[in-house]
């Protein structure tokens, strides 16, 4: 049994893939993404999932594949925004080296704004991620051991920062 170097955690479109990979390449060691594991375990695509059986039989695959990803992986772990609104997961990320990239709203909206392939978004961008962010940030905070905002920095800031952060 292993454990993540890093766990990253934050809201979809913060950039935990691209700052992800490059915290791997740094530290060596491999990158996962809970997202793609649901993904190649269920042979199609998230916003299917959420379109075929509902958010709430998604939240359950992730759950399963955040416990699963916890104990088998020994490098950086990026885990689906959303995973932190499960309190079991919440309580399996205590002790684990948890950094949470953040973004204001703004800024969000602008990244993933006009994304429709994010279920979550489809509908008015601006007052569902004002809606989300109230509803998770204190999650996301829960669970951080580092904070590093990522608002006006590129992925290779945000990597540096997280390391500084550790
Ligand atoms: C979600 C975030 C997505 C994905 C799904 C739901 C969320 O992951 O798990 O669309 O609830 O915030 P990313 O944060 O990797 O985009």
């Amino acid at each position: 049994m292993s454990s993540p170097v890093i766990v990253l955690v934050g809201p979809m479109g913060v950039g935990k893939s691209t700052v992800g990979q490059l915290l791997a390449d740094r530290l060596g060691v491999g990158y996962r993404d809970t997202d793609d594991d649901i993904v190649t375990a269920e042979g199609r695509g998230i916003a299917d999932i959420f379109v075929d059986e509902g958010e709430g039989a998604f939240r359950e695959l992730e759950k399963r594949a955040v416990r699963t990803a916890l104990t088998e992986h020994d490098g950086v772990l990026a885990l689906g925004g959303g995973a932190v609104l499960d309190a079991d997961t919440r309580a399996l990320l205590a002790g684990q080296r948890v950094v949470y990239l953040s973004m204001d709203v703004e800024e969000a909206v602008r990244r993933t704004g006009l994304n429709v392939a994010r279920p979550l978004l489809a509908v008015n961008p601006r007052k569902q991620w004002r809606e989300l962010m109230e509803a998770r940030r204190h999650l996301y905070e829960e669970v951080a051991t580092a904070v590093v905002p990522t608002d006006g920095r590129t992925p290779e800031e945000v990597a540096e920062a997280a390391l500084n952060a550790l």
